[in-house]
């Protein structure tokens, strides 16, 4: 189980995250959700010390993977546990290759670097796992750059699964492939996710998406959680404007009754924030207090959290 409590954090004096907790337990799915820019990707990258030191500051109460408490363990450890015990795949896959090396090095870089003895018939057991079994042979002597799109977000997958991870996180795994491709990638990936028993944290901006395919959502805006809760519960009773307006948008493209629905206005920037509702500059129902404060987290159930004023009864 991946633990954050209460994860902020700064690039310079500007905090992009400000108080993000989230748990991904073993065999669950849970979404990132939010437009571009609303910190999902520094949420789920930063508690893996994957920014540079020097230019991203972290602070979390908490920060803990099954037994191991990250915020604690030096450079040489968190080596070993990204990737061994938590896998990642990035949206770009191009980018998560080696430009310069066979896949069949890449494999045998990562068996070194993991201190695994060689060995080529798990590799061909991955390959085959994510659809590439006929070719494996051709894949393994390929350099990156011979890949099609798809190709090599699965071999990516088969880099990250290679290693046998309790969790992975997805950071928009299929925003950079063709759309037709979306479909066969998220499949591949929940297959996986569910005969492996992992945890996924699946970031992505697609609402639609986020809905089908997780346990539970979790909806970001200005570096804040502004609501969680199961798939049902943010579906059937979404409570914050935001997540209200996210769903709009993906109701007026499947039934084309409205005219392409999109939300207005931009996404603040971490160096705007200030302490009001982030949201409060694009919502349709503010009101003079959200200007004042930035709301609390509420708890609606057990399971389902809001921040806004207008949530958990107060109006
Ligand atoms: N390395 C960085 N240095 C400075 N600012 C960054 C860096 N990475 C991300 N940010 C800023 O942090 C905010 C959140 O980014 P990110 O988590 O990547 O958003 P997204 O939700 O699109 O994944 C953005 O405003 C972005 O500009
Ligand atoms: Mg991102």
């Amino acid at each position: 189980m991946l633990k954050i409590d209460q994860l902020h954090v700064k690039f310079g004096s500007t905090e992009v995250v400000r108080g993000v907790s989230y748990t991904v337990r073993p065999g669950e799915i849970v979404s990132l959700l939010g437009e571009s820019g609303s910190g999902k990707t520094v949420s789920a990258l930063a508690p893996l010390k994957l920014y540079s030191k020097h230019l991203a500051t972290v602070n979390a109460d908490q920060i803990v993977l099954g037994d191991i408490d990250l915020v604690k363990v030096d450079e040489k450890w968190l080596n070993t546990i990204r990737g061994k015990r938590i896998g990642m795949v990035f949206q770009n896959p191009g980018e998560a290759l080696s430009p310069h090396m066979s896949i069949k090095s890449q494999f045998k870089e990562l068996s070194q670097v993991h201190d695994m003895k060689w060995d080529l018939d798990v590799v061909l057991k991955v390959l085959d796992e994510v659809g590439l079994g006929d070719d494996a042979a051709r894949v393994l002597e390929m350099m990156p750059y011979q890949l099609s799109g798809g190709q090599a977000q699965r071999v990516t997958i088969a880099l990250t699964l290679f290693l046998s991870p309790e969790i992975i996180i997805a950071d928009e795994p299929t925003s950079s492939i063709d759309a037709s491709l979306t479909e066969v990638i998220v499949t591949l990936l929940l297959e996986t996710q569910k005969k492996r028993n992992l945890g996924l944290l699946f970031i992505t901006h697609d609402f639609e998406l986020a809905s089908r395919i997780s346990d539970r959502m979790i909806i970001l805006y200005g570096g804040l959680v502004m609501e969680e809760g199961t798939c049902d519960q943010i579906f059937e009773s979404p409570k914050h404007p935001y997540t209200i307006e996210l769903m709009r948008c993906v109701n007026a493209l499947r039934t084309k009754t409205e005219r392409l629905y999109t939300l207005n206005g931009y996404a603040l920037d971490p160096t705007e924030f200030t302490e009001a509702c982030p949201f409060a500059a694009r919502c349709p129902q503010v009101e003079p207090r959200c200007h004042e404060g930035i709301p609390e987290l509420r708890e609606i159930t057990a399971t389902h959290h809001v921040r806004c004023v207008h949530a958990g009864g107060l109006t």
